[in-house]
């Protein structure tokens, strides 16, 4: 995969309390929600990093929130822990993801996971996981995931992974 590149005059930014997060509408209002009343919050906690994608009015066309975890080995694929310890696993969490309806159906959902991932990839060279893992909010959300390569954990179908290794050949240009 090569570097996300957004359209021109668009640009990522860390979300700071200056961001007009209060307007977003992405049609899924829990998306919304998360970044109108918690997402610096929990920003300025150390408890998880959220990255908006402005247009070129200053307008947030969409975001994502990342955030570490630990997951029980017993609840990933055979085939993922044969090799690793029984016990807690470290995992990254795309937590939230969202693109605001203006902007929907033009790629930018794509874009925004694209660099979400990439940002896990170059995070995972510093503080290792095994995997990532996102919980979709519905169907359409999950339709959206799975065109992008993720998986339903055994026994919990709203629950996606892409593995450390699948990370890999992803990035690979
Ligand atoms: C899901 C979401 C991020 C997709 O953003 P987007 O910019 O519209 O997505 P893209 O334009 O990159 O589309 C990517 C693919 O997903 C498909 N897709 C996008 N939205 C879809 C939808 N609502 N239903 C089914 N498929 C959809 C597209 O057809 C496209 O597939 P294609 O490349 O084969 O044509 C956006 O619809 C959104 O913000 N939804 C509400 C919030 C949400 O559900 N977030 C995810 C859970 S946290």
């Amino acid at each position: 995969m090569n570097a996300v590149r957004f359209p021109a005059g668009f640009r990522l930014e860390q979300l700071r309390r200056d961001h007009p997060r209060k307007g977003f509408l992405s049609g899924q209002p829990m998306v919304d929600e998360w970044l109108a009343t918690k997402a610096l919050q929990q920003q300025t906690k150390h408890l998880s990093v959220t990255k908006v994608l402005l247009d070129e009015n200053g307008a947030l066309a969409g975001y994502y929130t990342l955030t570490p975890a630990q997951i029980d080995f017993c609840d990933l694929p055979a085939e993922l822990v044969r090799r690793l310890p029984h016990r807690m696993l470290p995992a990254a969490v795309l937590a939230w993801l969202g693109v605001n309806t203006t902007h929907q159906r033009r790629g930018l959902g794509s874009q925004l996971l694209g660099q979400a991932l990439r940002d896990c990839w170059e995070g995972g060279k510093i503080f290792p996981f095994v995997l990532v893992i996102l919980d979709c909010v519905d169907k359409k959300a999950k339709s959206f995931y799975e065109k992008c390569g993720f998986a339903a954990l055994p026994g919990q179908p709203y629950r996606l992974f892409v593995s450390a290794q699948q990370l890999d050949a992803m990035m690979q240009p």
